[in-house]
C-alpha cells in the first residue's frame, strides 16, 4: 500500500484519530511565532494544528497528501471558525518557496532519512529571516514502545541530525525527551519523542 493511501484509510473514518486538541508541544510553544506570523504546517492530516494555529491569529497554510485528511481540515476548520489554507501536496516535493514563512511547523511526520535531508535545506530557505522551525517527532528510541510512530528506524530522527541540519540557526529547543502521549487512539502512553525550536538569523 503507498503511504498517501495508507494515510487515507488511517483518515477515513469519522473520528479524529489524533484527536480535535492541538498537540500539547506546539500548544505550549506557539507564542514563539509572531503575531499574526504565516505559518505552514507540514504533514497537518486532520487538521488539529492547524485549526489551532488559526485561531490563535495566524495565516495558516496546511500541506498534507492525504485527501481524507484534508477533508477533515475543512471539517475542523469550519467548526472553528476559521479559514486554513490546504495543499494537497508530498512535502518532500513540494515547492516551499524562499523567504516566504514566519514559521513551519512538523508534528510527527516523518519522511525516510535522505529525504528528511533535503526536506531541511528546503525548510532553511523557505524561512524569513528570524522565522522559526518547530518540530516534534518520534525518536529512534520509540520502538521501545507501543504508544505510537512508524515502526521502520530510518523514519525515526536524531537531535544531531536537526542540530547538523539548522546549523547556524539560533537552537531555542533541543531535546531527546519522554513524554505521556494522549492524543488519539494512535498515539497513547510512554513515548520517546525529539522536541526542536529553532530560529532562523534574520541576515540570513
Ligand atoms: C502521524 S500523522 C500526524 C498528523 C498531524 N501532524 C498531527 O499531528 O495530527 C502523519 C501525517 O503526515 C502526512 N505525511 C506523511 N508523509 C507525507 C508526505 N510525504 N507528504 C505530505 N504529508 C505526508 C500523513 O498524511 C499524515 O497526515
Amino acid at each position: 500500500m503507498s503511504s498517501t493511501n495508507f494515510w487515507d484509510t488511517r483518515f477515513g473514518q469519522e473520528e479524529f484519530v489524533y484527536g480535535r486538541e492541538p498537540n500539547a508541544f506546539l500548544a505550549e510553544h506557539h507564542l514563539v511565532f509572531p503575531k499574526g506570523a504565516r505559518v505552514l504546517s507540514l504533514g497537518e492530516g486532520e487538521g488539529r494544528n492547524a485549526v489551532f494555529l488559526a485561531r490563535q491569529g495566524y495565516d495558516v497554510t496546511a500541506l498534507d497528501s492525504s485527501e481524507a485528511g484534508m477533508r477533515k481540515l475543512s471539517t475542523l476548520a469550519s467548526q472553528g471558525g476559521v479559514l486554513v489554507s490546504q495543499r494537497l501536496e508530498d512535502m518532500s516535493r513540494a515547492d516551499l518557496g524562499v523567504s516566504r514563512w514566519n514559521g513551519i511547523v512538523n508534528i510527527f511526520a516523518h519522511l525516510p532519512f535522505a529525504e528528511r535531508q533535503e526536506l531541511y535545506v528546503k525548510i532553511r530557505a523557505a524561512l524569513k529571516g528570524g522565522g522559526v522551525f518547530l518540530s516534534e517527532c518520534f525518536s529512534p528510541r520509540q520502538l521501545d514502545y507501543e504508544s505510537g510512530g512508524p515502526r521502520d528506524a530510518n523514519l525515526l530522527i536524531e537531535l544531531d541530525e536537526l542540530l547538523k541540519a539548522f546549523e547556524g540557526f539560533e537552537i531555542l529547543l533541543a531535546e531527546e525527551t519522554g513524554v505521556t502521549l494522549d492524543e488519539g487512539p494512535f498515539h497513547q502512553g510512554p513515548a520517546s519523542v525529539i522536541r526542536f525550536v529553532a530560529r532562523k538569523p534574520v541576515s540570513d
